[in-house]
């Protein structure tokens, strides 16, 4: 368990970088990722490179004994590199080029693009790629960040129906898969076909959905071409990308099968205030941040990277993006790094050293200020380090009791289809997640192959393209399974299965959805379980089935159906409601839940228990009598932590 920093030398003096280094050092860091932005100072000029500041960085750096993370500057290029060549740019929905001057302003798509970036990626990799300091890559900068996934530039557009002929074979079977009879849009051959903007009234929703998988896949593919380069030039050293929090615009899990470790940015306040919650959770959990938000985002990328994780952005302190931007209560910049490291993180590494006097990011905070004086995210980061000391090595997390499975594809279909406002799948899930959580529950994220055995219980928030080899799957894992709405109403095509959703589920669970309805905030539906009712909201389907209902709605049609260990919740899982299903299944799995007092979470990870209290109270952490406490106590103040042994 590691700690570190990303650093800009270039933002500062020469004269700095070597006492920056040495108070890296002092503070207890051990790596510091640089260079993501650098291509005008690495490449001034077309062809001419500029090593001298950066060879003198990564000896300084190296010197002080950090370990380097390099990351490549492909979200960045530089102006003559545009001007050169425009059509690296991306287009924008409205068909227009995006602009230089911030970031993210190339297409996946261009190949003069891709062959700069491994131009750029192959000079770095060959100047640094075998430095004794060099600890590993990280590849670009949050891809997708700034809206950047989708592009509709006419090399999109091409290379769009290259990836479609591929597909579909013949443009009779896209005709046919797509449902293009519909409004006379059948094309005649594969040059026809356009990347689904700029029409009068939404597109037709297959040629959307598959946009979505062919700009996925050129993520995917721009990813695995640097990877390649730099596996070749600096061998043994590892690599990653950093993923963004509730970030589902590509497949996380076809990318990181390209990488030796996943990586994500954690801005707990800043993510809170940008995502769908009600402004009365926004204001409850103002300086902590959601008791969950960060837990889910650290358990997925534990997921998409195989068990091997870090966070490469920690948030220090007040950011400068987000609508509102609190400061985090005292504590908490060592709570959240506490809690990365409980659900497995290798390293934290915090965004940013000094805050910086100039440009679009002036009022981020950093571990320093920028008159170089430690601020409160340098104290905490400060006494992190020595509590890793004391601690010691930890085992990787283990296997947890319950799944949640992801997969893209949902979250692009519901964005498109959403039906009702609000419809998306990352709300949805985290609804169910949260409930385990509220549980005492370790809980694993799941991506479309990943392996099921083990797990008593499976959740799969909603699966609405439900394919045959997942049901294999959980067919083999003979867990418990809850299905949440929608689930199976697609074929991979995206038309409604010819037997009614839920599809393929109607060999294990003989029902079928015959209608939904969406409705708006107020409009019920409510749910009644034996005695108890749940106010529920949104959406609601309509079931028909032989079997007696766990659950059913104000007119008594089926809203939780069950046979043998399938279930299906045809109602938003509103919280109560997703207290009671996914309480009582998990009861049914036999699984030991933990009392917790409000805004208290818990996870283990190598024999340990960690506490987070994220409330603005005092709490009590859920320890035994007697329990050995290696980090903190029995009380816990708003932003403590406590860890203690297990058993
Ligand atoms: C991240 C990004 C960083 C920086 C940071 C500010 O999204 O990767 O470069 O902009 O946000 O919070």
């Amino acid at each position: 368990m590691k700690l570190g920093v990303c650093y800009y030398p270039e933002h500062w003096p020469r004269e700095w970088w070597a006492d920056d280094a040495a108070r890296m050092a002092d503070m207890g860091l051990s790596h510091v990722r640089i260079g993501e932005f650098a291509w005008s100072r690495i490449e001034p000029d077309p062809g001419h490179f500029d090593w001298d500041w950066l060879d003198e960085a990564v000896e300084t750096l190296g010197a002080a004994g950090l370990s380097i993370v390099m990351g490549t500057p492909t979200a960045t290029p530089p102006k003559w590199l545009v001007d050169a060549h425009p059509d690296i740019l991306a287009w924008d929905q409205q068909g227009r080029p995006r602009r230089f001057g911030s970031r993210r302003h190339y297409c996946f798509s261009s190949e003069t693009y891709r062959a700069e970036s491994a131009r750029i990626v192959s000079a770095i990799a060959t100047r640094y790629g075998r430095h004794p300091a060099l600890g590993a890559w990280q590849i670009d900068n949050e891809f997708g960040c700034h809206d950047t996934t989708l592009s509709y530039s006419p090399n999109a557009a091409r290379r769009f129906r290259e990836w479609l002929a591929q597909r579909h074979q013949s443009v009779d079977a896209l005709n046919r898969a797509w449902g293009l009879v519909f409004w006379s849009e059948e094309f005649r051959s594969f040059d026809e076909v356009d990347p689904p903007n700029l029409t009068v009234t939404e597109p037709n929703p297959s040629h959307r959905l598959d946009y979505a998988r062919f700009a996925s896949d050129e993520v995917a593919s721009f990813s695995r071409l640097q990877a390649d380069i730099i596996r070749r030039l600096s061998p043994g050293r590892p690599i990653t990308h950093n993923f963004m929090g509730f970030h589902t615009s590509f497949d996380h899990w076809k990318l990181g099968r390209d990488l030796d470790f996943a990586s994500w940015d954690s801005y707990p306040l800043g993510n809170l205030q940008e995502a769908w919650f009600r402004d009365d959770e926004k204001l409850r959990h103002l300086r902590q941040g959601h008791p969950d938000v960060q837990a889910f985002n650290h358990d997925l990328y534990r997921g998409v990277g195989r068990g091997r994780w870090w966070v490469m952005e920690q948030q220090p302190g007040p950011v400068n993006w987000a609508r509102f931007n609190p400061a985090p209560v005292d504590g908490m910049v060592r709570a959240w790094t506490w809690e990365a490291f409980a659900h497995g993180a290798e390293a934290v590494t915090y965004f940013r050293w000094r805050q910086a006097p100039f440009a679009q990011e002036q009022m981020h905070a950093g571990l320093n200020r920028s008159d170089r004086v430690e601020d409160q995210g340098g104290r905490e980061a400060r006494q992190v380090a020595a509590e890793l000391k004391e601690i010691g090595a930890l085992d990787p997390c283990g296997r947890a009791p319950v799944a949640l499975t992801m997969a893209s594809e949902a979250e692009w279909h519901l964005a498109i289809q959403p039906q009702g406002q609000g419809f998306h799948w990352v709300p949805l899930a985290f609804e169910m997640y949260a409930a385990l959580r509220r549980l005492g529950l370790d809980v694993d994220i799941v991506g479309p192959d990943g392996d099921l055995a083990g797990y008593r219980l499976v959740v799969c928030p909603s699966l609405p393209i439900l394919r045959e080899d997942t049901l294999a799957r959980l067919d083999a894992s003979g867990a418990r399974v809850l299905f949440g709405p929608r689930t199976g109403s697609r074929t991979v095509d995206g038309r409604t299965p010819s037997d009614l959703p839920p599809g393929p589920l109607q060999a294990r669970l003989p029902m079928k959805v015959t209608r939904a309805e969406s409705l708006r905030p107020g409009g019920g539906p409510t749910v009644r379980i034996g005695a108890a009712t749940f106010v529920s909201r949104l959406w609601r389907e309509r079931i028909e089935t032989e079997l007696a209902p766990l659950a059913t709605f104000e007119d008594g049609g089926p809203a939780w159906v069950q046979s043998g260990r399938w279930n299906y919740l045809a109602a938003w899982p509103e919280r109560g409601l997703a207290d009671a299903v996914v309480g009582r299944l998990v009861a049914d799995a036999g699984l030991a839940t933990v009392p917790l007092e409000e805004g208290v979470r818990l996870r283990t990870r190598g024999g340990l228990a960690f506490a987070v209290n994220y409330s603005d109270a005092p709490r009590r952490a859920p320890a035994p009598d007697g329990a050995h406490f290696v980090l903190g106590g029995p009380a816990l103040e708003p932003g403590g932590v406590a860890a203690w042994r297990l058993g």
